[in-house]
């Protein structure tokens, strides 16, 4: 490998500009060139290239978002889409591939590099902390953190005028926000994706908290189909259950932004680290994550076959228990 091509692509999370920052300092290094892609597989598309040195990645290890933008790129599905990116790669002299991002990314990565014989590393980013083959990923904890602040806020307001909100958080598919945001910030009840609710065990809950003589109360409701998004949970309780003052809030992407916390800082240095590393060793189509305290690779194809569930059983029980 003598150039390597680094990307963002699918949604930000924090901790992406300090793993463009690692990967970029360990190839310069090594000696070898960097060229950043910008607005992932749709700048490969457009050629929109920009040759990186040391000091194009100062003052951004805070910094939340990417530097080198981000899209989700429709053309890059099609076989003709991705000639055209290989033929801009090619023409730039790129011969080796880092992607950070999430799910879609990595589908990308795989059917491009079988495709067209570009190796290909990713990274693991996404605030849903989706992806099977890491503990955690980049954006996660910052994220939940930023929920947290959240939740605690709406119950200073929640308490002082005795009501029920419902807080939407992000997460797609995934409960790993909602729960784990839910049990930092006292939530009493946790709707997840993973496990399906009934609206009369959310009913009768509230009614024992409001016996309990409860002055506030928060149900976290993850996003998505499962359970229909905090309005139609709200609406639905309180055809049934009409005790409370209710008040929605959708917390939407302002989870996506903000200064990386420490621990994303840090495991996206190792991540950045890592995958030029490997690539430089030879790995292709694999990820790089963290499990325990460890850095291992995790072949694409493995990643993607496998359904990510980082609930742990413990917690599930405990929410229950702690919210009385
Ligand atoms: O995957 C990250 C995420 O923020 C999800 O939690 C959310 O469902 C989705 O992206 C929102 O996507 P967009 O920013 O394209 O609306």
């Amino acid at each position: 490998i003598t150039k390597v091509g680094i990307f963002t692509s699918g949604g930000d999370a924090p901790g992406m500009n300090a793993c463009i920052r690692a990967a970029v300092r360990t190839a310069l290094y090594a000696g070898k060139a960097v060229t950043g892609i910008y607005h992932g597989y749709q700048g490969m598309i457009d050629g929109n290239f920009w040759e990186m040195n040391s000091r194009s990645v100062s003052n951004i290890i805070q910094l939340g978002g990417t530097i080198l933008k981000t899209a989700r790129c429709d053309a890059f599905r099609t076989k003709e889409g991705r000639q055209l990116a290989y033929d801009n790669l090619k023409a730039a002299g790129i011969d080796g591939l880092i992607a950070i991002g999430g799910d879609g990314t990595f589908t990308g990565a795989e059917v491009f590099s079988r495709e067209h014989d570009i190796p290909v590393v990713c990274v693991p980013g996404t605030i849903d902390n989706d992806l099977y083959g890491s503990d955690f990923t980049l954006g996660y904890d910052t994220a939940t953190n930023t929920v947290i602040e959240a939740i605690d806020k709406i119950r200073d307001t929640a308490a002082s005028h005795d009501r029920l909100f419902f807080v939407e958080v992000m997460g797609r598919d995934s409960g790993c926000i909602a729960l784990n945001a839910g049990i930092a910030g006292g939530a009493e009840a946790i709707l997840l994706p993973e496990k399906n609710t009934a609206i009369e065990e959310l009913c009768k809950m509230l009614e024992g908290a409001a016996k309990g003589n409860k002055s506030s109360t928060i149900v976290i409701v993850a996003e998505g189909e499962a359970n229909g998004g905090a309005y139609h949970v709200a609406k639905e309780v309180k055809a049934r259950f009409n005790f409370y003052d209710t008040k929605v809030t959708i917390l939407g992407h302002l989870q996506r932004g903000g200064s990386p916390s420490s621990f994303d800082r840090v495991l996206a240095s190792r991540l950045g680290f890592a995958a030029v590393r490997h690539l430089f060793a030879g790995a292709n189509r694999v990820m790089v994550g963290l499990w325990g305290n460890e850095i291992r690779t995790t072949p694409l194809e493995e990643a993607l076959g496998n359904k990510a569930f980082k609930l742990s059983e413990d917690m599930l029980e405990m929410m229950d228990v702690l919210s009385i």
